[in-house]
């Protein structure tokens, strides 16, 4: 039996946070009913931080409350703070990510604290969270490369990932904030936590700003990392860390995982009608590689008939 690779959907978090466009609730309820249907079973829906720094999110407890429940379908919300976190749980969510980054210049633009502030807030929140029965995941932000402060030191993230175990995060997730890492890095890094930790704590969390995202998801695959964070269409980016462009897109996640011979139980036809879906509500063109190649066969094909 092929194996499993579980692909995260971030879009209605990090895809519209940095959406010039206010994309309402139902259109995000909308954009979940295509991801849905194509398979998609674990979702990052929203996050609870402030709607005074991300105005596309102050829609967070009513998005949460109008989510389409089944037991298969795995939710989970981000959360900057402790304030974030108990907005999150008075919401229902029973799945929550903190998100310190790996360097100071990022925890300073993102969240206004130091790195060892933002370490201290997100132990206590994974504390909390292991008190009261809430599964705790941690993104370590930055972890290659930081657009303040410069290359991330490898044995920073090494170190605050063991932090972040100890205080009772179930999951780390190593994020490329800018996509600017490299999938000689990624591997090395990677390989480094799995031998530690093992590699089921990790999950990966890709920019591909310069065309690398889907290298490097290979790069942490190849360590043995089976879960990976995708946007559709490839919509993303981080407001406060600048030029981070869009996430891995979700459909070129599947169509690498599914070419290589493993089960992200996604269907590829219905993930594509879901980034036209996603189109509308964003007002803009989208899709990564997979689909602009799915396009222009269609056209092809379209250019074929006419001419037959
Ligand atoms: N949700 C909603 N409001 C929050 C909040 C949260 N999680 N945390 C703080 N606030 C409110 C406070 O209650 C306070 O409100 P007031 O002005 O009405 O009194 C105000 O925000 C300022 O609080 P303070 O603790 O001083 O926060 P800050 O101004 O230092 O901002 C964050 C810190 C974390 C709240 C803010 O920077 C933020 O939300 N960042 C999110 C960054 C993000 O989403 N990045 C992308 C994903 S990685
Ligand atoms: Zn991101």
């Amino acid at each position: 039996m092929a194996e499993r690779i579980i692909v995260n959907e971030v879009g209605l978090r990090d895809g519209l946070q940095n959406q010039p466009r206010l994309v309402s609730t139902e259109q995000k309820l909308a954009i979940l009913e295509g991801l849905l249907a194509a398979g998609i079973t674990h979702v990052e829906a929203t996050s609870f931080v402030s709607p005074k720094a991300v105005p596309q999110m102050a829609d967070a407890a009513e998005l949460f409350a109008r989510l389409p429940r089944k037991d298969s379908i795995d939710y989970s919300v981000l959360v900057p703070n402790l304030k974030g976190y108990e907005r999150a749980v008075a919401a229902g969510a029973t799945s929550i990510a903190i998100t310190p980054a790996c360097s100071e210049g990022m925890n300073r633009a993102n969240i206004n604290m130091s790195l060892e502030q933002a370490i201290q807030v997100a132990e206590e929140v994974m504390r909390k969270a292991k008190a009261d029965g809430v599964n705790g995941r941690c993104y370590l932000a930055t972890a290659f490369v930081c657009p303040f402060d410069g290359p991330t030191d490898p044995g920073v993230v090494r170190a605050l990932a063991a932090r972040m175990l100890e205080a009772g995060a179930i999951e780390i997730a190593i994020a490329d904030t800018i996509g600017a890492a490299n999938p000689r890095e990624v591997g090395d890094l990677f390989a480094s936590l799995a031998a530690a930790h093992g590699a089921a704590t990790f999950s990966g969390h890709f920019h591909d700003t310069r065309g690398l995202a889907i290298a490097n998801c290979w790069a942490a695959a190849e360590r043995g990392i089976r879960k990976f964070d995708s946007s559709i269409g490839g919509l993303g980016g981080c407001p406060f860390a600048p030029g981070a462009a869009g996430n891995a897109a979700t459909e070129d996640v599947v169509h690498l995982f599914e070419g290589a011979g493993f089960d992200t139980g996604i269907d590829l036809d219905k993930l594509a009608s879901a980034v036209g879906g996603a189109e509308i509500a964003v007002g803009s063109g989208l899709g990564g590689r997979y689909l602009s190649w799915r396009r222009s066969q269609y056209l092809r094909r379209a250019a074929q008939r006419k001419s037959a």
